[in-house]
């Protein structure tokens, strides 16, 4: 059962890569809700389709089983020009690499997903971009260029991207990837103080300090959802395997 007033709604997704001769099974009955207003952390080892799953909420993906509704609109195949047109209104990405393109000004940068917008005057424009970069306490940098930030003020930039459009939830992906803790942290509370005034959030993270910071927090292991504690015994399972494999390598060598 999907929960009232959920805005994110995905029943047994999956997502299998075909390579080569190679099929690779990223998702498995991966069960989601996220309701408005919830800030929800997803974390789990490297390989365990956190970026997939990510990347099929933002609808730059598409799942190749299982249904999943924005808003109560169910959006698994639908056309790749509807696809845009709702993830253009309805998310907000932001990257490890912030992804901010190098010769536009700060501005235009957080003007750009709105160009894509109709019945926007350029003066409606101009005051969400200017209230957008208020928000993340970037609107002094208006005029500079991305190389000409650091890293922090970077994805400050890329947060203000993402927002401008107000979307129903903002997406992260290891926001915090590419930068010194102190960064890291302030990027953090930055999510944190927006998810204070109403927005919805997802992020994903290595980093269980950060986790920490979401309300609630999911935990991924090959390609599934499981709990906690599940995810724990998973890892030491697999630490032990390792271990074993390492010490039967050591043997071999010494003999
Ligand atoms: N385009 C692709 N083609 C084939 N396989 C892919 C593709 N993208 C991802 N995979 C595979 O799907 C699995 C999940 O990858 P994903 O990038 O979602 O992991 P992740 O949890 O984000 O890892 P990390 O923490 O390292 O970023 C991996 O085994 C990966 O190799
Ligand atoms: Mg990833």
């Amino acid at each position: 059962m999907t929960a009232p007033n959920a805005l994110i709604a995905m029943k047994d997704i999956a997502k299998v890569f075909y390579t080569d001769e190679v099929e690779t099974h990223a998702l498995s009955g991966v069960h989601m809700d996220i309701k408005k207003g919830e800030y929800v952390s997803i974390s789990g080892p490297s390989g365990c389709g956190k970026s997939t799953l990510l990347s099929i909420l933002g609808l730059l993906d598409t799942p190749t089983g299982g249904s999943y509704r924005i808003n109560d609109v169910p959006v698994e195949d639908i056309s790749a020009a509807e696809r845009a047109r709702i993830r253009n209104k309805e998310i907000g990405f932001v990257f490890q690499a912030f992804n901010l393109i190098g010769d536009l000004s700060v501005f235009e940068n957080v003007e750009l997903p709105l160009t894509y917008r109709d019945g926007l005057t350029k003066a409606e424009r101009r005051d969400r971009v200017q209230s957008a970069l208020e928000r993340v306490g970037m609107a002094h940098r208006l005029k500079h260029y991305p190389a000409q930030l650091s890293g922090g003020q970077q994805q400050r930039v890329a947060v203000a991207r993402a927002l401008v459009g107000s979307p129903s939830i903002l997406l992260a992906d290891e926001p915090t990837g590419n930068l010194d803790s102190k960064n890291g942290e302030a990027v953090m509370a930055l999510l944190d103080e927006l998810h204070q005034a109403g927005s919805t959030i997802c992020m994903v993270t290595h980093d269980p300090r950060y986790a920490d910071f979401a309300q609630r927090k999911i935990f991924m292991f090959d390609g599934r959802v499981v709990d906690e504690e599940t995810l724990q015994r998973l890892r030491q399972e697999e630490d032990q395997r390792l271990d074993a494999q390492i010490a039967r390598a050591r043997d071999r060598s010494v003999a």
